[in-house]
């Protein structure tokens, strides 16, 4: 999505034929809004419209949200660590909040699962929270470890295969996801002020054994919530070669700049990605702010136009009450938060933080779902009190 990538045998000209010895390849063009904006190009053994049978599919029940009744406009806190696994990647999803922008949720899979996915409604956005995996998809696969993200271009099928089950969270971006554009120059390479460069990026790598067999697949589909699987006799992704801007690609929060200032700076500063409707903030380990006086703790903030979710992956959140590893705190816009009682005072003089957080700001209010009430913490948005009940 940010740079041009060419992956095995491409004809020398779009639309020209293109051979495997004596085959004819499909031309297959997968592009986004239309034909006016990136695509990709890629040359298949078979036809992409071979299906053989289409189900309605019903292991999967998150398409459709469920709003909470009555939800009090409070600031809340999941407890995401505890999350068991269940299920598969397609089926193990967890909602938590969602908007007309986005989905926001969690997906713990407990088994593999060998039928692929494609989000027809939304790009997806994950972050693995533990666990490594090996992302096969149209474009290649990409191999993900604990504190990846992990872009996916909406109706690209995908499948996760792993050795030990892997904990997710996920964002569907129901209108796009990208690199901010501040961050590339009129050229389109990343600036060399932006927190990170082409260089810091997994890109898919050519999978032989998905492109290279003949073993047919299925292909569930989700689209305006509803899924449908499709089956095809022959393997829907053997080809010989594709090129394009459009493909899944993967960051690790090691390879992000973190930013410092003199004093605390906003969490803008800290902005990875960007999204209809959000944007997405890495919190990474670095020095603290340098001034005799400053104060490293946030401030106390009302986010007037934004709701706040901010996932914890590693460090030492003792300051936050109640918090823990994969904790996610959701504040609510215009409800003013901060630090617990002791962490502003007790953050004077601190040099350096080692902790890893994930947030997501959207600027529309998310509405709470049913699903994620399993997982809420009663006792959080009693902790700023001095003494806990
Ligand atoms: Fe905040």
């Amino acid at each position: 999505m940010f740079r041009y990538m060419q992956s095995g045998n491409i004809a020398p000209m779009h639309h020209t034929a293109h051979y495997a010895g004596s085959k004819l390849l499909n031309e297959y063009c997968f592009t986004r809004e239309g034909f006016e904006e990136p695509y990709s190009i890629l040359y298949l053994h078979h036809p992409p419209t071979g299906e053989s049978m289409r189900e309605v599919y019903s292991e999967a029940a998150w398409g459709r949200p469920q709003p909470r009744a009555d939800a009090l406009l409070e600031r809340r806190h999941f407890r995401g660590g505890m999350a068991e696994p269940e299920h598969h990647f397609i089926a193990a999803r967890t909602l938590l909040a969602f908007n007309d922008d986005l989905s926001y949720g969690l997906c713990h899979p407990a088994q593999e699962e060998m039928t692929f996915f494609a989000n027809n409604d939304a790009d997806e956005l994950f972050f693995v929270c533990k666990g490594a995996a090996v992302l096969q998809s149209l474009f290649g696969k990409i191999q993900l470890r604990a504190g990846d993200y992990l872009i996916i271009p909406r109706s690209c099928p995908y499948r996760f295969r792993f050795e030990a089950p892997p904990g997710l969270l996920y964002v569907e971006a129901k209108r796009d996801i990208d690199i901010p554009q501040e961050f590339r120059h009129a050229a389109g390479q990343i600036k060399m002020d932006a927190p990170y460069s082409e260089r810091s990026f997994k890109l898919p790598e050519w999978d032989a054994d998905l492109f290279e067999n003949e073993e047919p697949v299925a292909i569930v589909r989700k689209r305006q919530g509803a899924f449908t699987r499709t089956h095809y006799s022959e393997n829907y992704f053997r080809m010989e070669g594709w090129d394009g801007y459009v493909y899944p690609y993967a960051i690790n929060l090691d390879a992000i700049q973190p930013k410092t200032g003199r004093v605390h700076l906003p969490p803008t500063s800290h902005l990875t990605f960007a999204g209809g409707g959000f944007a997405v903030m890495s919190f990474l380990p670095r020095p603290l702010d340098f001034d005799a006086k400053a104060v490293p703790c946030p401030f106390y903030h009302s986010s007037v136009n934004c709701d706040e979710l901010l996932f914890y992956h590693s460090g030492d959140f003792t300051s936050r009450k109640g918090i823990e590893q994969g904790s996610i705190s959701y504040h609510p816009s215009g409800i003013p938060h901060g630090p617990h009682p002791g962490a502003y005072a007790g953050s004077i003089g601190a040099k350096q933080t080692e902790e890893q957080a994930v947030m997501v700001d959207t600027f529309q209010p998310m509405t709470l779902t049913a699903a994620g009430e399993a997982l809420e913490d009663p006792d959080y948005p009693k902790s700023w009190q001095e003494t806990r009940p």
